[in-house]
């Protein structure tokens, strides 16, 4: 069979399969990403590599991987009234992600993050969030609707937290499955949050700042997944980059460690996000918990391959083949 055959088909498969729904309420920032030896000390001035300016930010990026990976996806979000903003309204529209109700603000710019990707592949960031505080708790009760037909509703902490708390708390009301993605963790979670998610996906630097434990080992990950439990989390999954996730479920006494297929990683930015929209998406089409947890990592072990947020993320057919 010809490859054009083979990708015919396996586009085929992906149309005629069941299609959940994943609506993420989130960031959409422009991301300005330089590569460079290492990451600078404060005060250096460092000679980079190469620069790109890619889509990403956190919801956005979410919202493509579980649209790539086999969901029907909306976005609830803002953009600002520059060329950001619709270059970021442009590509998710691209993908197939119902924009309806991706507002576009009057006064702020779009968000920005500004990345440093170092040759061993990990990355500093900082965001500077502009349009994505425009998202307020109004934004969700406006899309009562929308989220009353997404089967996972997914969120991260790019967007105020008081919208954040609105969108699980209409989730938890409708009766949808709820995720939070608590990214970037600046503190523990207020504890009246935890009865809201059904799946609390941090990375191990955000496990430890929810718990306050060091997290180097799946061990300590453990740890720190019984520790969150012990606060009231239902699910808790937590990345380990290359070391996996460790995955303590509802029901599960002492939890498991999920080792990740190994590659050579060359860009490690958006893998948690990949993660979480391959693991969204496979939970909304009806999968086993288990499988949607493999089939995440493989999506992420995928792009981590690749270079950028959104450029690296994965079709459904790659994960699947
Ligand atoms: O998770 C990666 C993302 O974090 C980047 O795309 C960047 O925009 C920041 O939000």
């Amino acid at each position: 069979m010809s490859d054009n055959a083979k990708s015919t088909d396996a586009s085929n498969a992906t149309q005629a399969a069941p299609r959940g729904r994943v609506t993420v309420v989130g960031s959409l920032n422009m991301d300005l990403v330089a590569r460079a030896p290492r990451l600078p000390m404060p005060g250096e001035t460092l000679a980079g590599h190469t620069f790109a300016q890619v889509p990403g930010g956190k919801g956005g990026n979410q919202a493509v991987a579980a649209a790539r990976l086999g969901a029907q996806v909306a976005m609830i979000g803002c953009v600002g009234q520059d060329a950001n903003g619709a270059t970021l309204r442009a590509s998710l529209e691209a993908e197939g992600i119902d924009c309806a109700a991706l507002a576009t603000s009057e006064h702020a710019p779009t968000g920005v993050a500004l990345i440093i990707v170092d040759d061993a592949s990990q990355n500093a960031i900082v965001i500077v969030a502009g349009s994505n505080a425009e998202v307020t708790p109004a934004s969700i009760d406006a899309q009562e609707a929308m989220l009353a037909r997404a089967d996972v509703i997914v969120c991260q902490l790019e967007t105020p937290p008081e919208t954040v708390r609105a969108a699980l708390a209409a989730g938890r009301r409708l009766g949808r499955t709820t995720i939070l993605n608590p990214a970037p963790a600046a503190n523990a979670l207020p504890g009246d949050w935890f009865a809201l998610i059904d799946y609390l996906i941090p990375n191990e630097l955000e496990a430890a700042t929810l718990t306050g434990m060091a997290i180097a080992t799946p061990d300590d990950a453990r740890r720190a997944a019984h520790a969150l439990k012990a606060r009231g989390a239902r699910n808790v999954v937590i990345t380990l980059g290359g070391q996996g996730v460790f995955a303590l479920l509802d029901g599960d006494v002492d939890g498991k460690h999920l080792p990740s297929p190994k590659v050579d990683a060359v860009d490690t930015t958006a893998a948690g996000d990949t993660f979480i929209g391959g693991f969204a998406a496979e939970l909304a089409r009806g999968s086993a918990v288990a499988d949607a947890i493999a089939f995440g990592q493989r999506a992420a072990a995928i792009a981590v391959t690749r270079e950028g947020a959104q450029p690296s993320i994965p079709h459904r057919a790659e994960v699947t083949a």
